[in-house]
């Protein structure tokens, strides 16, 4: 990597001198990788005036899931939570960065029961009273990405459905407060998710990750779910980016809908649960940008 001057400016873009921005963070870096690990490229460190960006898509992202948590109801379709977040995201001055993605017709992903991920709202698609059910939106404000999904339930849910829910949200939350700065691998985020599903009698799908997100919605690096055998970046204050595990009821398996595309489901057609956070990295632990 090169070598930069005292008075040069900064990589990070901050306007801010090299010795007085990012100077001791390489530093550290330098010293990480000479002890053999694995550390991220400046091009996965975000400055303060793009994280700040991106705190304020994630408050119009949770503004928005608020909005249709007070609106979601049994004898709905998901089509209306579509309309609902068009709207929200219009009258906000933002917009979907899932309308359009590579095709993807609609404003929001809604999965519901057996659907793990990328479920298309649809005048079809009903709620019903014990569903459980997944959405999953990306906001786009002011030029900046955040990521959230949160669980819903409708009315009275079995017990098995409600546990796969708490249960995965926990996987999230203890891989959250796992983050040491400098210290935590990937790798480390990985293995507290897998073990907590595994220990509830549940398995994590591995098709989908996490990813960087911020100046664009999917970015380096992928945030798996599971730990690997390769060596994975130790995490590093100016990262950003989303953990959202997939937890199932049954075994890890999938289909792709070969009809729309998008739609992937449990292959046993058992239930299948998400919570996904958009998260900053500092010098001390984590911020939430979006939950
Ligand atoms: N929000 C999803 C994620 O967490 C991505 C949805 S892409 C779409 O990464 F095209 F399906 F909307
Ligand atoms: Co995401
Ligand atoms: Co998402």
């Amino acid at each position: 990597m090169r070598v930069y001057k005292d008075s040069e400016y900064c990589w990070c873009k901050s306007g801010k001198y090299y010795k007085d921005c990012h100077k001791g963070f390489d530093q550290k870096c330098e010293i990480l990788r000479s002890l053999g690990r694995l550390v991220p490229p400046h091009s996965m460190i975000k400055n303060e005036k793009q994280i700040e960006g991106i705190r304020q898509a994630g408050i119009v992202n949770n503004g928005l899931l608020d909005i249709i948590g007070e609106s979601i109801h049994a004898r709905m379709t998901t089509e209306e939570i579509d309309r609902i977040c068009a709207k929200f995201l219009k009258e906000h001055d933002a917009e979907s960065a899932d309308f359009h993605y590579e095709g993807y017709p609609k404003h929001i992903c809604t999965s519901k029961n057996d659907v793990v991920c990328h479920g298309i709202p649809s005048d079809y698609d009903i709620l019903n009273e014990g569903d459980i059910i997944n959405v999953d939106a990306t906001s786009v404000y002011k030029g900046y990405y955040a990521d959230a999904s949160r669980m819903y339930m409708i009315g009275e849910v079995k017990p098995i459905a409600q546990k796969l829910v708490r249960v995965t949200k926990e996987c999230l939350e203890l891989a959250i407060k796992a983050i040491v700065p400098w210290e935590t691998t990937l790798n480390d985020l990985g293995r507290i998710i897998e073990q907590h599903a595994r220990k509830n009698g549940f398995s994590v799908v591995r098709e989908y990750c996490g990813h960087g997100v911020g100046l664009s919605m999917h970015e380096d690096p992928f945030v798996l779910h599971y730990p690997i055998k390769e060596q994975t970046y130790t995490i590093v204050p100016g990262m950003v980016f989303t953990i959202e595990p997939m937890i199932n009821e049954g075994l890890r398996f999938i289909t792709l809908d070969p009809k729309d595309g998008w739609t992937v489901r449990t292959k046993d057609k058992k239930l299948s649960a998400q919570w996904e956070h958009t998260l900053v990295v500092t010098e001390s632990g984590v911020e939430i940008l979006a939950d």
